[in-house]
């Protein structure tokens, strides 16, 4: 759904804008943070059991989805200017290896339960 909607926007010359490209930061938590808007998110970082291997989450993530195909820019909430400058490095260092993000992706799409965006 989302690949046809990159895809979609891309043939059309739109630029996609990815929204909380490291869901609320999921992995802050070891247990489930309920009521909180990231529990969808940490529900979902769960089922996949990701292994970010010698990157940290942070990393991991952010280099993901903002390297996606039809991806122009990134959204990534902190209240912090040390993150905010950590994640313009992270962006900086470019995209993560190739076998790394079809991994994510395979895991992801095994996982998929009908997943949703949540706004
Ligand atoms: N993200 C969006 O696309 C978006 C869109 C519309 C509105 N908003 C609004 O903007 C606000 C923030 O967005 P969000 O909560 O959705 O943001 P988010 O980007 O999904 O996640 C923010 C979390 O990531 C952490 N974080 C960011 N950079 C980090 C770094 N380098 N290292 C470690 N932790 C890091 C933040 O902690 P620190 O603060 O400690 O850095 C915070 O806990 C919310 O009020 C949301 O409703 C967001």
């Amino acid at each position: 759904m989302i690949d046809r909607g990159l895809a979609a926007a891309s043939a059309r010359g739109l630029g996609v804008i990815a929204k909380r490209p490291v869901a609320n930061a999921p992995w802050r938590f070891s247990e489930r943070p309920a009521g909180d808007y990231c529990e969808p998110y940490w529900e979902r970082m769960q089922a996949m059991r990701l292994d970010p291997g010698s990157l940290d989450w942070q990393e991991y993530a952010l280099r993901f989805a903002a390297f996606q195909p039809g991806v122009c820019s990134v959204i990534v909430g902190t209240r912090s200017l040390g993150h905010l400058r950590r994640n313009a490095e992270l962006v900086e260092r470019g995209p993560l290896p190739e076998d790394v993000v079809a991994s994510i992706r395979a895991t992801f799409a095994a996982a998929d339960d009908g997943w949703t965006g949540q706004v």
